[in-house]
């Protein structure tokens, strides 16, 4: 209570943070109160922090999006995901009969792509941060060198991969013990290669990333690993500006990111379908509300999968796929009675990592920064370099083999296959929300495909369904993908009539324990935020 009531008293001063860990939140929250400190150096700040204290998606081996809304009111999206390796091909994790080798794009040094974290945020500090660069890698260089307590969450998840990640010869240095057990909980995590890599970067800044002995321990240990990156995909890499698409719901404009994510695309559908049905009359509760959600979710993943992937790519205008003539015919013949059978049932079930990282921050200017950032798959292709740094296995959000299952269960088409120097489609959904010129709130999840519907069902549940910002990301939420055709609900989400009535209409059910890990910031009144955290974690 005496925490929680601290918190909102300095957020009336300087701006909010949310993070997923707690010593990047105060990390972030430190800058945003130093004098001159703004939104983007806060975020710079968080990412760093991340990359030492959250090892399971906070990252420099990984790539992102970042959302940027200056007090102004000019947005930017800046896409510093991963590449595919200029040796990259769209064969490379086939076999000679065309099928595909198992686990070649999830683990090991062949599933990293060239990762563009540090040169996203060097670019956003370029442009936008106040505060010298050196000094926001401070706080992540000091948490790496001197330590903090492991967490019991993180004491578990360590010991659940001590068979993979325990494997490669940097990460058992830095995460296990000799007899191979995780380093204990409440001990404190040292990352003694770790400090010197964040050392070289806040001295050298993204040249230390372009070239040099980062860059060469990166390279070497890949080509010993059977990995496929070249000293040249550093110096080639770029972030990119790319459109920021608006989402327009009644009174309101949702900023979301386009190709190669799929959240802007995403949001303007669902809710373009979702705006023809009375979801705050019938309420949140009600069989109807979870079944046309279900219906518009099911129906704008089947086209995320089909057409995505990187915009250089698509032969076609993406933008054409939000045209509201074109969101009519998506949701033409949704009913609240009737569950749209997917075409296929012959479906693998999919494993489910639940590891990527969201951060929202506002700062008293009201600038706000809505950041999801990840190595895909928890603590990425489970290999870490010798910088002290895991790295990512985003090749796998690449169509590895067209029309098969990735490891999310996602079936993506033609325009996601791997190409050098193309970023794969992504479903990190980055949001901002502004209402009367002023941003309302910051919104991101985890979670895979899931983030799409868990960030569409946060905003639901605070603009339609009108619940209070910790209502809004607390509630149960529940997820449905084009295929499987299987509504996966956390407890709590549906009633056993809403089951029963789901049941009678023909659609499949599960239970699970838990979707997506939100980090927002909601206004709540002219000079008032609240940072709100995910209660599930
Ligand atoms: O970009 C994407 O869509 C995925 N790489 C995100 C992965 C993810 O969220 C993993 N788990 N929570």
């Amino acid at each position: 209570m005496i925490i929680s009531a601290f918190i909102l008293a300095t957020c009336l001063q300087h701006g909010a943070v949310a993070t997923a860990e707690i010593h990047a939140t105060q990390a972030s929250d430190a800058i945003l109160k130093e004098e001159g400190g703004n939104a983007i150096d806060a975020a710079i700040t968080a990412s760093f922090a991340l990359a030492v204290t959250y090892p399971t998606a906070g990252n420099i081996g990984g790539g992102g999006f970042m959302l940027y809304r200056e007090p102004e009111g000019l947005a930017w999206f800046l896409d510093f995901r991963e590449v595919a390796p200029a040796a990259g091909h769209p064969e490379m994790y086939l076999d000679e009969n065309g099928e595909l080798i198992e686990e070649s794009s999830t683990l090991g040094w062949k599933a990293v792509g060239v990762p563009g974290s540090v040169f996203g945020m060097w670019e956003a500090h370029k442009l936008w941060g106040s505060l010298p660069w050196e000094s926001l890698l401070e706080p992540a260089i000091e948490l790496a060198a001197s330590g903090f307590p492991i967490s019991e969450a993180e004491h578990r998840r360590l010991t659940r991969l001590a068979k993979t990640l325990g494997k490669d010869p940097y990460a058992f240095r830095s995460f296990y013990n000799k007899d191979g057990s995780a380093k204990d909980e409440g001990s404190l995590l040292i990352q003694p290669e770790l400090a010197v890599t964040l050392r070289r970067i806040a001295k050298q800044g993204v040249s230390a990333f372009r070239k040099g002995p980062i860059v060469k321990g990166i390279v070497e240990t890949s080509q010993k690993g059977g990995g496929v990156l070249a000293e040249e995909d550093f110096i080639q890499y770029r972030p990119e500006f790319r459109p920021v698409q608006k989402v327009r719901w009644r009174d309101l404009t949702i900023l979301a990111a386009t190709a190669p994510s799929s959240s802007g695309l995403f949001l303007s559908q669902t809710l373009g379908m979702l705006s023809d049905f009375p979801l705050a009359s019938w309420g949140w509760e009600d069989p109807r509300t979870v079944q046309v959600l279900g219906e518009v979710e099911a129906r704008a993943f089947a086209i995320r999968n089909r057409w995505m992937g990187d915009p250089i790519g698509c032969d076609f205008g993406v933008a054409a796929l939000s045209h509201p003539t074109f969101i009519k015919s998506l949701g033409s013949g949704i009913s609240p009675n009737r569950f749209t059978r997917p075409r296929s049932t012959n479906y693998p079930a999919p494993w489910e990592s639940k590891e990527t990282t969201h951060y929202s921050i506002v700062d008293s200017r009201g600038a706000a920064v809505s950041v999801t950032t990840t190595l895909n798959s928890g603590y990425g292709a489970k290999v870490m370099a010798p910088g002290g740094f895991l790295m990512n296995n985003e090749m796998d959000d690449f169509a590895t083999r067209p029309g098969y299952a990735n490891q999310f269960g996602l079936i993506q088409g033609k325009y996601n296959q791997v190409i050098p120097g193309r970023r794969p489609l992504s479903s990190m959904s980055p949001i901002i929300v502004v209402r009367d010129g002023q941003v309302d709130s910051v919104i991101g999840s985890p979670g895979g495909p899931t983030i799409l519907t868990t960030v569409l069902q946060v905003f639901l549940n605070r603009y339609v369904f009108r619940m209070t910002p910790k209502q809004s990301v607390a509630a149960p939420r529940f997820h449905r993908q084009d295929l499987p055709a299987t509504l996966k609900y956390e407890a709590g989400r549906l009633t056993s009539k809403v089951i029963s009535r789901l049941r009678s209409l023909g659609q499949p059910l599960k239970k699970i324990r838990k979707l997506g890990n939100v980090d927002a910031v909601f206004r709540v009144n002219e000079t008032e935020w609240i940072p709100v955290t995910d209660p599930r974690w």
